[in-house]
């Protein structure tokens, strides 16, 4: 019988449990039997002859895996995407299946090496609308999915797999004529299953219970109201039959023990594209990125970005440049459910650097602002990048750029004005940005490394481990150096661990030596800072034996109140009451500091700013214009000042939690270092470096 859709498979006479690559095959080594097997796959064979044709493909011996035909690679009209297998276990298969699509007639892609894609395992066509689902997480990798929606010509909704047992799409994943969807929701993240959500009605929806999960009941073979699988329970077949599906069950267990089961043994090789293309009334963006986008992992989160917000993409462009410094391009084109979901996905875009093609580019929207300090509800979160905004067919630069603001527009003698400012700087009588039209963001594209002596390089963001640590210093050194030397600015900010780990004494050298131009810290630093000079104690700890001292809990308010009695830090300097640390280096060297308070301050001291936006302000004041900000441990006050510094400012982070360093240094932002170490060790090692950099060349 001649039928009009075809399909592959391949007969198990190499098949058996050879190896662990899933967990169905775990406890399973050459546990199955090839007598039952061929006669498994010769029922399942004879079932299928009946609503397709079946081509077969020649076995190959040691290729074990090779009846699972769905994973020989993606096919759409005449089209063929080529597996690449995740695990060395399957690679081998490869060119047999290339050689039988080639010998078929099909045009073969094949994608660049280590970008592993598991073909229809992995990717499944609708067949109610027009676009194809496509899996990964366990076997294939995202960035896959944009060369199928580039080669395909289709609209990619990428799925997020998050449970061993459901690796491939087609494990828990299938859908059914008419634009029903068999699957097993716990297989997906909650992105992807609100993605489903969207695109697939609820009436249409056909979610199955684990029982039938692991019996691979989603693993099924569809053709028009045929359903072809290894098992189903009885409630699962009154629903399917109640939908007007008819159910075949036909045992694949000996399959089951290599995780796979009816769907895995057949590959369709008839699937084409709708003959009337249905008008797609989902709204659709094209944005154009350009960069390393491989090496940045920027096309990663690009995607990443548009499946985790709910919308799919088709990449009309991508070309890669030819050597290593070239940048890349890419045009993609981003859908989304409704206009909302599409604004969200739009304004994280803009963030990641993606800008709209010119032609396309629309001004900027603006909303009033109607109440002091409150912005229009979908006003436009700026990030660390320089953005511009479209106003009146001209791109205007942004000033003040800082993270977590708005765009406030104000129409001054001089043209119009566009600066970021805090929800509560905002006035009646300004504008807002609001929605994602109009504005781009500028990504420094030189984050391929330029030299090889990577641990050298502010380039590449990373935490360094210990090991690192010298090399990073002498990094930093040689920053502090230079930025010294042609008048630059660098901003420390520190915590009172500098003072506990016995840095006090090295930070006291940068600041007389010119390396430090304005010190941001609580109350507490100046408070340690400050019993030591007094007491020769931090905390009641002696510093220079490391024992407690009788009494010595009371030392830190003895120092705050001696400083209250004098009125101030500048002024116990004067009085020459202080007489050394960091806070009198700062007042004898003309560093102006900004101690910012917390809830948690004992005294205060009289210096330290108990008004919050005062405090706030203080350090934007005195972080402008820097151009390195040393950041020694210190959780509260970094991130306080991570947060106002736009990117282009170098940032180094040293502190003893890794979880610090990694928050400030995962800013995004190329220029951020963290160094994972003790701080007083830090220190000492950086002035150590300067030291030989003074002897070599003299000042
Ligand atoms: N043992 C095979 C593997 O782990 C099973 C493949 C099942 N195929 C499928 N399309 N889900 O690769």
């Amino acid at each position: 019988m001649t039928n009009a859709v075809r399909i592959l498979m391949c007969a198990p006479h190499h098949y058996e449990v050879d190896y662990v690559i899933n967990p169905w095959m775990e406890g399973n080594i050459h546990r199955s039997s090839r007598e039952q097997a061929e006669a498994q796959w010769h029922q399942l064979y004879q079932v299928l002859k009946d609503y397709a044709t079946i081509d077969l493909v020649e076995p190959q011996p040691g290729w074990p895996d090779m009846v699972f035909t769905a994973n020989a690679g993606l096919i759409l009209g005449n089209t063929v995407v080529l597996s690449r297998f995740f695990h060395p276990e399957r690679q081998g298969e490869e060119p047999y299946f290339q050689q039988w699509f080639e010998s078929q007639g099909y045009k073969v892609h094949t994608l660049p090496k280590s970008l592993p894609f598991e073909g229809a395992g992995d990717a499944l066509l609708d067949r109610g609308g027009q676009w194809l689902w496509a899996g990964y997480g366990f076997r294939s990798e995202l960035d896959a999915h944009a060369y199928l929606a580039q080669w395909l010509d289709v609209e990619v909704l990428s799925l997020r797999l998050v449970d061993r047992r459901f690796y491939h799409l087609d494990t828990c994943f299938c859908p059914l004529s008419d634009g029903y969807l068999l699957y097993y929701p716990p297989a997906f993240d909650t992105y992807s299953n609100r993605l489903i959500e969207l695109r697939v009605p609820a009436e249409k929806r056909i979610a199955i219970e684990e029982a039938d999960a692991v019996n691979f009941a989603c693993n099924s073979v569809n053709v028009e109201r045929t359903i072809v699988v290894n098992k189903a329970s009885d409630s699962l077949k009154q629903i399917l039959h109640a939908r007007g599906f008819s159910v075949i069950e036909t045992p694949l267990t000996e399959f089951l023990k290599a995780g796979g089961a009816a769907k895995c043994l057949t590959l369709r090789t008839t699937e084409t594209y709708r003959e009337s293309p249905q008008v797609s009334t989902i709204p659709s963006r094209i944005v154009q990125l350009e960069g390393h986008l491989l090496d940045s992992g920027l096309v990663n989160r690009v995607l990443d970005t548009i499946v985790a917000g709910g919308g799919s993409f088709q990449v009309i462009n991508f070309s890669l440049g030819a050597q290593r410094l070239d940048t890349s391009t890419a045009e993609v084109k981003v859908s989304a459910p409704d206009a909302a979901v599409m604004a969200d996905i739009m304004g994280q875009l803009i963030d990641l650097g993606a800008v709209s093609p010119s032609e396309d580019t629309t001004d900027a929207n603006l909303a009033p602002v109607t109440q002091p300090g409150v912005a229009a509800d979908d006003f436009y979160a700026t990030t660390i990048y320089p953005t511009e905004v479209s106003i009146a067919g001209k791109w205007i630069e942004v000033q003040g750029q800082r993270m977590d603001g708005a765009i406030a527009v104000t129409q001054t003698p001089a043209g119009v004005v566009a600066r970021c400012k805090l929800l509560r700087e905002l006035k009646v009588g300004e504008s807002v940005v609001v929605g994602s039209e109009g504005i781009r963001t500028k990504r420094n594209t030189t984050t391929l490394k330029k030299n090889a002596t990577e641990e050298f390089s502010f380039m590449g963001a990373g935490v360094s481990s210990e090991r690192r640590v010298e090399l990073v210093v002498e990094q930093i050194a040689w920053d502090l150096r230079q930025i010294r030397d042609r008048g630059g600015k660098v901003a420390v900010v520190a915590g009172p661990v500098v003072i506990h780990t016995g840095g006090s004494e090295h930070l006291n050298r940068l600041i007389r030596e010119g390396y430090v131009h304005a010190l941001l810290g609580g109350n507490a630093i100046a408070v340690h800072d400050i019993e030591q000079s007094l007491m020769g104690t931090s905390l009641g700890v002696d510093m220079k034996r490391g024992t407690s001292v009788h009494g010595g809990h009371r030392h830190h308010l003895k120092a705050i109140n001696t400083i209250r009695r004098c009125g101030s830090i500048a002024k116990a300097v004067e009085q020459g009451v202080l007489r050394s640390g960091v806070m009198y280096e700062c007042v004898k060297n003309n560093v102006p500091f900004s101690l910012a308070g917390s809830i948690r301050d004992d005294g205060p001291l009289p210096d330290t700013q108990m008004d919050l936006v005062a405090a706030q302000a203080d350090y934007a004041r005195l972080i402008e214009g820097a151009d390195l900000i040393l950041m020694l441990s210190s959780m509260l006050h970094s991130i306080g000042v991570g947060n106002m510094t736009p990117a282009g400012v170098k940032m180094v982070c040293i502190d003893i939690n890794p979880a610090v360093v990694t928050k400030l240094s995962d800013r995004g932002s190329i220029e951020s270092i963290g160094v994972v170490t003790d701080v007083g060790l830090f220190l000492s090692l950086l002035v150590q470096q300067l030291n030989k950099l003074t002897g070599q060349y003299a000042r």
